[in-house]
């Protein structure tokens, strides 16, 4: 029990999950939530990055609470808090901006990405310290590993840099964490369009997202409609039939069954049938998920929960801070 290694992970705050964040990330880590000493974090500080209003802000917040619990973390079992609660992370952030030189932050692909289409006034400079925090995050609470999508692996790189950095200066302070990203339907695709990753904000019409609080039978719908391929056969290839193995990852994600299974199994049918069984799998998971938001979506019961996981990372987060402080000269 005592040396299971940390897990932690932080969500930018967004009731409003979809389909693609609950099979790429969210079940990963409550399958893995028995086996670390678990945290996940509603990153509220990395919200405001951009302008929220915040009425809205604090809706988010609880409605992503509420939607993380529906999935299956389980508070007793992983510490959940908000990132704001823990005034430390902003305090590490700040110092670790120190070790970071500006080349290494302007070589950050979400940061030139996001920096793009600015007003007259440039780029924000919390944008551009943004994967500072997120290290720190990560470096309070000796993570060991860090699951995230693939977008954010290089910030999770950067982490390791930045603690080797700082450790080869200052003496043995923070843990190495490692990247941890699910090897299949990892990313699951817009099902419109499986070029591209399954988003909240695919172009407008939202047909190929399906989000985890849409209606079940809308999202059964957006499943029969999906786009698929010319070869009618149900076989997974990525390259020549993005579409059905795309599918094909969101069903055995639901349900365990791999894909030489799958394939068998449809061998002789065709593409109706096994979309008719997929949207069954999604509109069984949706209505599960649905149900506990429901009876989790309870303001006291919610800041009861935040309560106790911020005292929980508060106390581990101190502790970091004031061996950082110490090997500064802080202290
Ligand atoms: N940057 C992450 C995202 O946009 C969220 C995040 C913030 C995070 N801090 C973190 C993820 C620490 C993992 C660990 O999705």
């Amino acid at each position: 029990m005592k040396n299971k290694k940390v897990m932690l992970t932080g969500v930018r705050p967004s009731g409003n999950l979809t389909l693609g964040n609950y099979l790429g990330a969210i079940k990963n880590f409550v399958e893995k939530q028995n086996d670390f000493k678990s945290y996940i974090f509603i990153a509220d500080l990395h919200a405001l990055t951009s302008y929220v209003e915040p009425k809205k802000l604090k809706e988010s917040i609880r409605n992503s609470i509420a939607m993380y619990l529906s999935c299956g973390v389980d508070f007793e079992k992983t510490t959940i808090f908000k990132q704001s609660d823990v005034l430390e992370h902003g305090f590490l952030g700040f110092i670790m901006t120190f070790q970071t030189k500006m080349g290494e932050l302007q070589r950050m692909t979400q940061f030139k990405y996001k920096s793009q289409n600015v007003g007259k006034f440039g780029v924000d400079t919390g944008l551009f310290v943004y994967p500072t925090l997120m290290v720190s995050d990560i470096l309070l609470y000796d993570t060991a590993i860090v699951p995230v999508g693939k977008d954010q692996q290089q910030h999770v790189e950067l982490t390791r840099d930045l603690a080797e950095r700082f450790n080869k200066k200052y003496g043995d302070v923070f843990n190495m964490p490692d990247v941890f990203i699910a090897p299949i339907g990892n990313k699951i695709l817009n099902l419109q369009n499986p070029e591209e990753k399954m988003n909240k904000s695919d172009n407008g019409d939202n047909k190929g997202t399906i989000f985890l609080l849409d209606d079940i039978e809308v999202a059964k719908k957006k499943i029969m409609s999906a786009k698929t391929d010319s070869l009618n056969q149900v076989k997974f290839d990525e390259e020549n039939q993005p579409g059905i193995s795309n599918l094909m990852s969101i069903l055995s994600k639901i349900t365990g069954e791999s894909f030489e299974s799958i394939e068998n199994r449809f061998k002789n049918k065709g593409y109706g049938d096994f979309k008719k069984e997929v949207a069954e799998a999604v509109g069984d998971l949706l209505k599960d998920i649905q149900e506990k938001y429901k009876k989790y979506n309870n303001e006291n019961f919610l800041k009861n929960i935040l309560q106790k996981g911020a005292q929980k990372a508060r106390r581990v987060a101190n502790k970091k801070i004031k061996e950082v402080s110490k090997v500064l000269g802080l202290n």
